[in-house]
């Protein structure tokens, strides 16, 4: 089979695209055991594909309290379009008050943002995958120095307990950002209009800016860290094996 854009070889040289590793993460768990973790332009593409196989997605996203009020308008036109019924996950109130009330709303410039993150992200995420079997996510290699590695398919060791494990998709590995913004224009696929001023990855507001044109999207996240410890925790496997839930 040709490989094009849309399909890639695995490190085994096996040939997948996509919608190949999407219908195996429906096929295998059931639309009802895995879920779409939704928060930007690659996230959507997975919806608008799970849409065209037929499927009607669980999406969900973790709303930190701390997106732009671009981004909640975003998810709306996203939950319209594809008529979803899309689950806002929010963090443990008394934790984030605790946080606030001892080291302020800034915290995370002063001293790293993984504690902010473990309260407004972590832990709102573990509490949805202790009711899944697997999760999908928009994570591709030439996102970060983090992700160079990062699989079609791989167990979830951050999140797998001994007695109920997690398997996590990242369908799009593979694809360039060229290929995530040749897909939205193609399909008509609705994006943060955040992308249209310079943003090209996008998180928390105070945790994102606008990057140059010939500047590495990650740049614009937590740019006062170094680049290689830039995985807030969803994905803290990428840099090393942690075990997040016991
Ligand atoms: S992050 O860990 O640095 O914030 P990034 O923004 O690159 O992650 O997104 C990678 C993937 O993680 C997304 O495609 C999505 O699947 C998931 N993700 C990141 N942030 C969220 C969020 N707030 N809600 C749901 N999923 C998210
Ligand atoms: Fe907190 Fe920033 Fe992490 Fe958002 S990205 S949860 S504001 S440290």
């Amino acid at each position: 089979m040709a490989v094009g854009s849309a399909e890639r070889l695995t490190d085994d040289g096996t040939v997948r695209s996509p919608t190949d590793v999407l219908s195996e993460a429906f096929a295998r768990h059931g639309a009802d055991r895995v879920a779409i973790s939704f928060s930007g332009a690659e996230d959507v593409i997975l919806i608008d594909m799970a849409v065209r196989l037929g499927v009607r997605p669980q999406v969900f996203s973790l709303d930190t309290g701390r997106l732009h009020a671009e981004t909640y308008r975003f998810l709306e036109t996203v939950r319209e379009r594809y008529d979803l019924a899309l689950e806002v996950l929010t963090p443990n109130a008394d934790a984030v008050a605790d946080l606030v009330k001892r080291k302020g709303l800034f915290s995370f410039y002063r001293d790293g943002h993984q504690e902010c993150c473990a309260i407004r992200k972590i832990e709102p995420l573990k509490r949805k995958l202790s009711s899944l079997d697997a999760w999908i996510t928009g994570q591709r290699r030439d996102q970060s120095a983090t992700r160079t590695a990062v699989p079609f398919v791989q167990p979830d060791i951050a999140f797998s307990r001994p007695d109920h494990s997690i398997t996590k998709y990242n369908p799009l590995a593979h694809w360039s950002s060229a290929e995530v913004w040749q897909y939205i224009r193609t399909h008509d696929v609705p994006y943060n209009p955040l992308h249209d001023h310079g943003f090209a990855s996008i998180g928390c507001e105070p945790c994102t800016r606008p990057v140059g044109p010939h500047e590495h999207e990650r740049n614009g996240r937590w740019w006062w860290e170094q680049a290689d410890g830039k995985e807030c925790g969803l994905h803290a496997q990428n840099i090393r094996p942690v075990r997040i839930v016991g």
